[in-house]
């Protein structure tokens, strides 16, 4: 017979429609070796709150939408085993969730994702292409197998957003660029068909950007996708020091 084990739930609430403060809520449930938190939540939406609000979309740690804090610490929901999780609780057989630090709560343990994206806008977190218009389509554009290794890790980023809960910087000023957009920003420098190069870096280079980091290595600590994220930042900073430095900026 498989064992079982009840565990408590202590699971963040609010719905700013209704909710004057946030609470917490518990939920003791049947929990088996291998389940996940998302699966636990799951079942308790299921069974016991279906007003219980979180994102989950493949269970398989590659959307990035099921993002908070477990027992303190951001993690993808649908890759945490509850057994294991029980190791870094306070309270026996008590797991804490909530929704991840700097980005704004919307419900329960869902945040607002759109200050992400907007400043993936506004860092241009896509490749700009080199190629004159009217020769695509006509020319291959190659990558070297040396240029990909440069920013093969960086394209494992899923934007989860776990990185950047712990942010310093990006609990300082809500305005800081934040650990997966520098990402971004050096996974597109480093692409050879792109042309934004030198814009990405002006921008970098100005007040939220890459020098407000502080080097503190707590993303690439979080990070899902274990991606050398401090390398990426480092980088980034050379690249702006060096552009200030020959006066193009
Ligand atoms: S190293 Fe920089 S970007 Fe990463 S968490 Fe620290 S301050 Fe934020
Ligand atoms: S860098 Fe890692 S933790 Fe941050 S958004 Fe990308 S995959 Fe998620
Ligand atoms: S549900 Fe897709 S990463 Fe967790």
């Amino acid at each position: 017979m498989k064992e079982v084990k009840a565990i408590t739930f202590r699971v963040f609430r609010f719905n700013p429609q209704i909710d004057e403060h946030p609470y917490y809520d518990s939920f003791e449930i049947p929990t088996e070796r291998g389940i996940t938190v998302l699966r636990a939540l799951d079942y308790i939406k299921q069974n016991l709150e279906p007003r219980l609000s979180f994102s989950s979309f493949c269970h398989a740690g590659i959307c990035g939408s099921c993002s908070m804090k477990i027992n303190g610490m951001a993690k993808l929901a649908c890759t945490t085993q509850v057994w294991d999780e029980l190791k870094n609780s306070v309270e026996k057989n008590v797991i804490t969730v909530e929704p991840i630090n700097n980005l704004p709560a919307l419900r329960d343990l869902i945040v607002d994702m759109q200050p992400l994206v907007r400043k993936l806008e506004t860092y241009l977190g896509w490749v700009e292409p080199a190629m004159p218009e009217q020769e695509m389509g006509k020319k291959e554009c190659t990558v070297s197998e040396e240029e990909f290794r440069v920013y093969d890790p960086a394209t494992d980023c899923i934007l989860c957003g776990t990185c950047l809960s712990d942010c310093p910087a990006l609990k300082a000023d809500p305005d800081y660029v934040s650990p997966p957009v520098l990402l971004r920003s050096f996974r597109m420098n480093a692409d050879s068909r792109d042309k934004s190069e030198e814009e990405r870096l002006e921008l970098l280079g100005e007040l939220h950007g890459v020098m407000d980091c502080r080097g503190c290595n707590r993303c690439a600590f979080t990070c899902v996708k274990n991606i050398p994220i401090m390398q990426a930042i480092q980088s980034l900073r050379e690249r702006v020091m060096q552009k200030k430095l020959s006066g193009k900026s």
